[in-house]
């Protein structure tokens, strides 16, 4: 079942999409939770797979948790340009963002996040840093003495503008919502 039709509007598809990135958001069995995350690097997009940990409908910003010796960091702080991509087989449906990243260490909002995680705090307390090259395995699972917010980083994207693409047997359906500049427009798809 598709999630939009020929008879939706970009008011009811830009609502359905809001929607489900907030489920995403709460949900971790969502087909949006996990992300498609790119950064700029020197010569090449970098993308990789990041967790889509909560969505704010009103401010569209989506916030995603990492750790501050990762390479995305250094991407970020270069460009703060990003851009994401996820999709949904079952309905196959996509959603292509871009948005602006600002980074959160060791503030109020990187401590109300690591205060609202239950489990996997280990993920941000490797001994040694992430994308560093090692001699054996067991180096990489190394933790640190104390499992604490040193690295924690949470990264808040604020949408500025979003595509979606509907593939549909009767015609594909493509539209977009350019948020910066008030703009929304159904695409030849
Ligand atoms: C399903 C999946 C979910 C992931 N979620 C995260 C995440 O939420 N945060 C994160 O920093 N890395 C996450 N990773 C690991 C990243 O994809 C990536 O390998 C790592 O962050 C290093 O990226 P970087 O060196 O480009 O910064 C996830 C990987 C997979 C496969």
């Amino acid at each position: 079942m598709s999630l939009i039709n020929s008879e939706s509007t970009l008011d009811e598809i830009k609502e359905t999409v809001l929607s489900l990135l907030n489920r995403a958001g709460n949900d971790p069995k969502s087909a949006y939770r996990y992300i498609v995350f790119n950064t700029l690097s020197d010569d090449f997009p970098n993308a990789r797979y990041v967790v889509l940990r909560k969505f704010d409908k009103i401010e569209l910003e989506l916030y995603v948790y990492t750790d501050y010796r990762s390479d995305k960091i250094h991407e970020i702080e270069a460009n703060p340009r990003v851009s994401i991509l996820a999709y949904d087989k079952q309905k196959k449906f996509q959603i292509k963002l871009k948005a602006q990243a600002t980074l959160h260490y060791k503030d109020e909002i990187s401590n109300h996040h690591w205060n609202s995680i239950n489990s996997g705090k280990e993920s941000y307390n490797t001994e040694l840093n992430p994308g560093k090259p090692i001699e054996s395995i067991t180096e990489g699972h190394k933790l640190k003495p104390e499992i604490d917010d040193k690295y924690f980083t949470v990264i808040k994207l604020k949408i500025q503008f979003m595509e979606v693409l509907q593939l549909n047997k009767e015609g594909h359906i493509r539209a977009k919502f350019d948020f910066e500049n008030n703009n929304e427009a159904f695409l030849v798809p």
